[in-house]
Order: C-alpha cells, then structure tokens, then sequence
C-alpha cells in the first residue's frame, strides 16, 4: 500500500490589509477589545476582481512549484471552501480549468474550517488505496463577501486567503500517518450562512432578514473549539502509539489566539510548540491551516523528519485533526514550471469552449 506525502504547500492573501482600527471606524469596537479577546491585528481582503479560484490558483501552483509536479500530472483537485464561488459549478472544477489540470477529477468539498483536513484526509484516502497517485487540495475563501460589517461579533473575525498542498504516492513510509474527522449536526445552528440555499432560496426577504450574511454564536462556538480541539489530537496520536511528546508542531485552526492557549493547557504543551499567525490574517476558515503551514515551512519551522498534527474545527459543527510526518519533495531529476502551464491553460479552455460553441451550432441545424 503505498504512503501519501504531502511534497508541495502554498499559500496566497490578497494584498489589502483591514486593521482593527480601520473596522473600529465601521462599528463601535476597538483595537485593544480585538487583540485582547481574539489575538487579531489585521486581516486581508480580496479586491473586486479576485474570487476563491483565483486565490486558490496562485496557491496551487507555488504548492506545484514546490512539489516539482505538472498540472497536468494531477489525477484529483479537492477544493475546500466556506466561502465557495458558486453553488454550482464547483470552484474546484474553476481551479482545475485556470491550472490545465487536464485529467484530474475535481469537486467541493464542505466541512466549513475544518474542510481543509477533511479533504487531505480524503485525498490521502485515494492515494493509500492505490487508486491515484497525485492530489490537490486547496483551501480558498473571500469571506469577506458574506460578512456583516455592521455585525461587530463577527465582522472582526474573519480574513480572505488560500493556502494549498500536494499529494503524491511514494513507497517510503511517512506522510499523513492517521486522520480523525468528527461532525455534530445538533450544532448546525450555532455558526450559519442560510441564504441563497434551497431552503432560503435568494430572495427581497433573505436580503431584508441578512440571511446572506455569517451569522454566529460565538460563545457557544468558543466553549464547543475548546471541548474538541485537544482531545482530537490525542485520538489521531493514539492509534500511532505516539503522545504529544512525539511532536515538533501543532497547527491550529486559527480562530482565535484564546481557543489556542486553551487547548494548549489541555494538551500539556508550551504555546510556542504551535505555529499561530491568526494576529496578520484572521480566521480564513478553511484556507487556514495550509496558510499556517505554508508560512511555518517558509520561516524554518517545520523542518524534513518532523512529525505534526494539524487540527480544526467549525461550522457543522465539524472537527478533526491529522498526524503527518513531513517528508517534503519528492527528489527528481526533471525540473518542471508549473507556473508556465497558465498559457496552456487558458488556451486549453478557449479552445474546449469554441469546439463546444461550433458544435452546439452544427447540431442546431442539423435538428
Ligand atoms: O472557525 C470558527 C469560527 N468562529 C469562532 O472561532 C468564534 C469563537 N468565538 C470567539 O472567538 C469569541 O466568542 C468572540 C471573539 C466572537 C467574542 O468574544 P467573547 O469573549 O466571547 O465576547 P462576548 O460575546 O461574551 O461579548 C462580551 C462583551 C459583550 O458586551 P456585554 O454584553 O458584556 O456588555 C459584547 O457585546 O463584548 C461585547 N462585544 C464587543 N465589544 C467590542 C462583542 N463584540 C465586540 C467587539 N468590540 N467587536
């Protein structure tokens, strides 16, 4: 059976930075009350022409650069999104159409923040079964869309970003070691975004009640990250036989400065054992860990041969955590550009919509 390793990361943030001060001019808040309750500085918004698939390009193919893999050479793309483009079509079928991924399959998949572990776990599934060798996963959110800047529980919170890993089969052992992954229905109203579904399909109402908006109860959400957020690290160590002993990292969801100290007192660990940046960039749900990751690599945190766990939590509610074994890319002797593959790609997709377009022509008149 063979090992899936995560060989390539990434991450993208819009260049505009919000700081508290600029939200306190929005809604009666300030700095102080910010850092103090949530750790957080400032965060970034997306401007007007960038979308989740965008983000999440530009954080595929530095995690493609860093793996050493060609679009091309994607059998699957996992898109993990809070915040996704469409209902349908997916913004993992976008991300694979922008990169040239030409045989990989690509969907969505929503588990709210902690999608972004669900869909390495789903994509180190395949890859262990033997039936692809080479994942995406992408973590990508313009929450900012969906916040309410007149709503101060929630407008401070979150961030726009992606981050992104690969995937790939290897024989030698290490990669991701276990995944658990854990949901609770009873919860689902705690932390919503109800309009525009076919429950509250968009309508003068949905707009008039806010539906569109983010919409949370924070302390319940708080008590619920710090009930689940240590207990499922110990559950993805136990199987392993390992403790938190064994650890170089744990990277969080980055929530809120507070919910980390809390689970770093359950865990019985130092703080500084876990990789936190949530005072630049928010909440960006699902995009959060990989960003986290990614800067933590960048920075020479997270080193070849350490053994981490990633672990989230949110809307669901849902919750997991992963134990991995950093081994990076896989040596190759063949350099390839994955940043080159863009062109190909957009001529790639105007050609497929021509032949689309002539032959919805010709079998116009032939009927
Ligand atoms: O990915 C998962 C996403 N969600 C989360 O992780 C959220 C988890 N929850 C939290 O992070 C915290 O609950 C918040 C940061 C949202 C709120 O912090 P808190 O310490 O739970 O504050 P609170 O809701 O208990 O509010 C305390 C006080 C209230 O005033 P009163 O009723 O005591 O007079 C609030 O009205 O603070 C007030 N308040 C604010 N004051 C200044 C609430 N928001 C603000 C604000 N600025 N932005």
């Amino acid at each position: 059976m063979p090992f899936a390793h995560i060989t390539g990361w990434g991450m993208h943030v819009p260049e505009p930075v919000l700081t508290n001060n600029d939200i306190a001019k929005m809604v009666e808040t300030n700095d102080e009350w910010i850092r103090d309750r949530t750790g957080i500085r400032e965060r970034r918004i997306a401007r007007e022409h960038e979308f989740p698939s965008t983000l999440g390009v530009e954080a595929a193919i530095k995690a493609l650069q860093v793996a050493n893999l060609a679009p091309t050479e994607l059998d699957l793309i996992i898109c993990a999104s809070s915040s996704p483009e469409y209902i349908f079509p997916s913004t993992a079928c976008l991300i694979q159409d922008q990169l040239g991924a030409s045989k990989a399959g690509a969907f969505d998949l929503q588990a709210a923040c902690t999608g972004f572990i669900f869909a390495t776990n789903m994509a180190a599934q395949a890859i262990r079964s033997g039936s692809i060798r080479n994942a995406l996963v992408v973590g990508t959110e313009v929450l900012s869309r969906f916040v309410n800047w007149k709503d101060r529980n929630t407008c401070i919170l979150f961030g726009d970003g992606a981050g992104a890993f690969v995937l790939q089969a290897s024989d030698s052992p290490g990669g991701v070691l276990s995944a658990v992954m854990h949901s609770d229905g009873s919860g689902a109203d705690s932390l919503t975004l109800l309009g525009g579904g076919s429950r509250y399909p968009a309508s003068e109402t949905t707009i008039h009640e806010g539906k569109h908006f983010i919409q949370m109860d924070g302390k319940e959400v708080f008590r619920f990250a710090t009930r689940v957020m240590g207990r499922a690290v110990i559950e993805a160590l136990e199987p392993l036989k390992m403790t938190t002993n064994d650890l170089q990292w744990i990277v969080p969801h980055q929530a809120n400065y507070r919910i980390i100290e809390t689970a770093a007192r359950y865990l019985k660990m130092p703080l500084d054992k876990f990789v936190i940046n949530v005072d630049r960039y928010g909440n960006t749900s699902t995009a959060s860990i990989p960003i986290a990751t990614a800067e933590a690599l960048q920075q020479g945190k997270i080193k070849s041969g350490d053994k981490i766990v990633l672990v989230g939590f949110g809307a669901g509610l849902t919750w997991g955590a992963m134990v991995v074994e950093w081994t990076g890319p896989i040596p190759a002797k063949k350099h390839v550009h994955p940043e080159q593959y863009r062109r190909f790609a957009r001529l790639r997709s105007f050609v497929r919509r021509a032949i689309r377009y002539i032959e919805g022509f010709f079998s116009r008149r032939e009927l």
